[in-house]
């Protein structure tokens, strides 16, 4: 069965792995913007063939599904979903592990996705407003006077929320000026016609963690949790990223997580998926996130949906599967996902990422750097690879601008972190490199925070206010 994979990230080495090693014998083609090595390894090792082109291209993809004829089509990163390019296949009549466009758009717009929880009742829910233009959204904001998160209306790669807690502090004229240009900074990085720009939401506060549920429109199948390290450097400072790093496990929770709460955060996620079904009428096939939050209003809540694996989550859960993910993927993207059985080791995973100096603010910076890494040494110690944005140029690993290796280890935190820790020493470059070594290792913290917020929120469970915070309504903010 030939299956046709877009995309040239890490997250797509590791689906590109799953249908590798599958018993199913999946011959892997793929399209990507440059040649991904770990990628292109399958690709070899199947007998597929590589090909190179814009990833959210109709025309371009199009053109590949006319070489290649596959039987199924998985689609990696958001940008191509929201390109349509999930329709492209279902148009061809080829079954696609990937939510159409229609769907897709439960990541692709905030306003929309924020919308339907209000609409449906779905608990988790954040009062919000959104606004088409920067001045109003900072005259919103000059004029509040609780504590709000501040975000581009839509996805631009996981960039862009600024939390204004203190709002006192902005009284100053400098400071009104200040927060002027810093509203405007994420009024510009989301730029759709006819979409608000900007969505502001009451700030809530907890350990984050994220649930991946697979759906096939018509039964859904939970993965293992995980959490994601969103800032650059270590101790959690720095430039938000798409992610650092994350952990997963043991088993399918995280150690500040509980059994009830990962059930009530899959009630969420189903009622997102019956949600979308009712405004879209089109069945939700592929996997969908919740980026979640405990927090002391609602225990689990949502902060944003993702139409696709998180990355570097994929790295985090996918390695971990001990059965047949490739069969997965196609029993979902053929509609029959009741039949899957998912086999999770019980074991922990830790991922860290390594990116050039530059990562994510300059992408300039972090291009056309040479890396070098002992993948046997790697082995050795016990981790695996997957490649990111690194292009194999002749017989040279290049970076691409982005997070360009993802280290993954599975074993109990401690172990597994300092199996990591050595990793790095096998890793060169010519410029110097992003690597959090923290990762994995502050488990206490978020297991202190998760306990506080959930003394609180079961505290408002007894008195019947889970979820009121009284501020303000969706549509007409109380300032
Ligand atoms: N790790 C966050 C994301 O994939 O957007």
């Amino acid at each position: 069965m030939k299956v046709l994979l877009i995309g040239d990230g890490a997250r797509e080495h590791s689906l590109a792995y799953s249908l590798g090693k599958s018993p199913k014998g999946y011959k892997v083609f793929a399209l990507s913007t440059y040649i991904n090595p770990g990628i292109n390894e399958v690709v070899k090792n199947t007998n597929g063939e590589y090909f190179i082109g814009d990833t959210s291209s109709v025309d371009r993809v199009k053109e590949v599904i006319k070489r290649v004829s596959p039987d199924i089509g998985v689609i990696g990163p958001e940008d191509p979903l929201f390109h349509g390019i999930a329709n492209v296949f279902k148009e061809e009549g080829i079954p696609v592990f990937g939510p159409l466009k229609e769907t897709a758009k439960i990541e692709e717009s905030k306003a929309w996705a924020r919308q339907l929880m209000w609409k449906y009742s779905i608990p988790g829910r954040l009062k919000y407003r959104t606004f088409y233009t920067i001045e109003e959204a900072a005259e919103f904001i000059l004029n509040y006077g609780g504590s709000i998160a501040i975000k581009p209306a839509g996805q631009v790669g996981g960039r862009g929320v600024k939390v204004v807690a203190d709002l006192e502090a902005y009284l100053s004229q400098d400071k009104r000026d200040a927060l002027s240009r810093s509203v405007s900074g994420i009024g510009n990085l989301y730029k759709k016609e006819g979409e608000p720009k900007i969505i502001i939401e009451e700030k809530v506060d907890g350990p984050e963690y994220t649930l991946h549920v697979i759906s096939d429109g018509y039964s859904t199948l939970p993965l293992p949790l995980t959490q994601d390290y969103k800032n650059a450097y270590q101790d959690g400072i720095g430039p938000e990223t798409g992610g650092m790093g994350s952990i997963s496990g043991p088993d399918h929770l995280l150690p500040f997580i509980t059994e009830d709460e990962y059930v009530s955060t899959y009630e969420i996620i189903k009622k997102t998926i019956n949600a979308i079904y009712e405004e879209t009428k089109k069945n939700y096939v592929g996997i969908i996130a919740g980026q979640m939050m405990l927090t002391e209003l609602w225990g689990p809540t949502v902060i944003e949906f993702y139409s696709r694996f998180g990355d570097p989550e994929a790295s985090a859960i996918i390695p971990r599967v001990d059965s047949d993910f490739g069969e997965i993927i196609e029993l979902t993207a053929t509609g029959h996902l009741s039949k899957a059985k998912i086999k999770v080791k019980e074991e922990s995973s830790v991922v860290r990422a390594v990116a050039p100096l530059g990562y994510p603010i300059s992408k300039q910076m972090a291009s056309n750097h040479k890396i070098m890494l002992d993948l046997n040494k790697i082995k050795e110690v016990g981790c695996i690879v997957f490649f990111g944005s690194v292009a194999l140029e002749g017989m040279q690993l290049i970076t691409k601008g982005s997070r360009a290796l993802e280290l993954v280890c599975i074993g109990d935190f401690n172990t597994a972190s300092e199996k990591l820790d050595k990793c790095i020493n096998y890793i060169h470059s010519d410029t110097k490199l992003i690597y959090r070594h923290d990762i994995g290792k502050n488990i206490t913290e978020h297991i202190e925070k998760a306990e506080i917020v959930r003394y609180s929120y079961k505290n408002r469970i007894r008195n019947g206010t889970l979820g009121s915070s009284g501020i303000w309504s969706p549509n007409g903010g109380l300032w």
